[in-house]
């Protein structure tokens, strides 16, 4: 199968939705990264289940429905709590995920088995024109191979997705460039399963705000968490990727110390000056969640061994960073 780019536009959008209705994936942008989108509401699951084969995606992780708007949500679950009604009118469209007790109209083949549904309505227009075009919501994991990092341009999903589906509609860079925030409700608090562009400050506007313990601290084997995807290893380049406590200059000084003797080394700073084995990460917790995917493939181009990171700051989207950094090294911190 040869894989099309093509720009948004009017037509491509036509394009994708009689693809999307005619049960095939196609990869589609969003604010926060490329999505890998199947009919939500195909009886027989086929491009969904197409979804699971492409990505190399195990079976009982769940997908994320994507809607246009409360009209699309209300029928694909059976209750909706208050406190979601308030978040969804503050923070849709928008990178905010709630976990909602489903309906029948939704297959076990999305929720992996569960008894919830994951649905987010988002803000990239391109990924709304697509859905109303298509009158159902949209199943859309990221457009990634399963455990590589999550594409932020059109070209990353290429670069896994070529020659698997027939299209990739292109709407530029993600502007968030770390997946949505996840959250399920639970004792009336707001639970934060996977942070994201939504802040868990921001959330605390609305309630009271649980970080799941998954976010920051690695499940022991076989634990149940209540969010599978968290149980896997993730956005891994092919280096070894290390997170080093350190800042500035300190950070600097290790990470020179350790090129003199490791060939094939890089360092991602934030706010560093790009020379020798140094990379900008981005001197905000913004900045790095748009850049820090596409730095880790970045590295695997350069043919890096061992990948560097300076700590990220934890609060605000940081939070997001360190949640995926975490999972890209494996666990693994260097003190200094
Ligand atoms: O920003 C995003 O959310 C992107 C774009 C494409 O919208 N999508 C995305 O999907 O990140 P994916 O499949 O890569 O991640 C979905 C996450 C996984 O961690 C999964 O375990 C969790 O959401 N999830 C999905 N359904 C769930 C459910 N019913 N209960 C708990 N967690 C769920
Ligand atoms: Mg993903």
């Amino acid at each position: 199968m040869t894989t099309r780019i093509e720009k948004f536009s009017r037509e491509s959008v036509a394009e994708a939705a009689e693809l999307l209705a005619n049960r095939r994936v196609v990869a589609i942008p969003t604010e926060t990264v490329y999505g890998l989108a199947a009919n939500a509401l195909d009886k027989e699951m086929w491009g969904v289940r197409e979804i699971f084969r492409v990505k190399g995606r195990p079976q009982d992780n769940p997908l994320i429905v994507h809607v246009s708007g409360m009209k699309m949500l209300r029928p694909l679950v059976t209750e909706i709590p208050d406190i979601a009604l308030r978040l969804a009118e503050r923070f849709w469209g928008g990178p905010l995920t709630m976990i909602f007790p489903k309906s029948a109209l939704v297959s076990d083949v999305i929720s992996g088995g569960l008894d919830t549904v994951a649905v987010r309505m988002p803000a990239s227009e391109a990924a709304l024109e697509i859905i109303k075009k298509c009158g159902f919501p949209l199943a859309a994991p990221s457009a990634n191979l399963s455990g590589k990092p999550s594409p932020t341009t059109a070209a990353h999903v290429y670069e896994d997705m070529n020659g698997k589906i027939p299209l990739i509609i292109d709407g530029g860079e993600c502007n968030v460039g770390v997946e949505s925030t996840v959250v399920c409700f639970k004792d009336g608090k707001i639970r934060v399963l996977r942070p994201g562009g939504i802040t868990a400050e921001a959330l605390s506007e609305y309630g009271e705000v649980e970080v799941d313990k998954a976010v920051t601290v690695q499940p022991d084997k076989g634990e149940k968490v209540l969010s599978p995807g968290m149980k896997y290893k993730h956005y891994s380049p092919k280096a070894d990727v290390y997170i080093v406590n350190a800042h500035g200059e300190d950070f600097r000084q290790y990470c020179l110390k350790r090129a003199r003797y490791e060939n094939d080394l890089l360092a991602l700073g934030a706010g560093v000056r790009e020379e020798g084995i140094f990379l900008d990460c981005g001197g905000s917790p913004e900045l790095q969640a748009r850049r820090l995917f596409s730095l880790l493939r970045r590295a695997d181009e350069l043919g890096a061994k061992t990948v560097l990171v300076e700590m990220p700051q934890k609060g605000g989207v940081g939070l997001a960073v360190y949640n995926r950094l975490l999972r890209a090294a494996a666990f693994r911190i260097i003190e200094v």
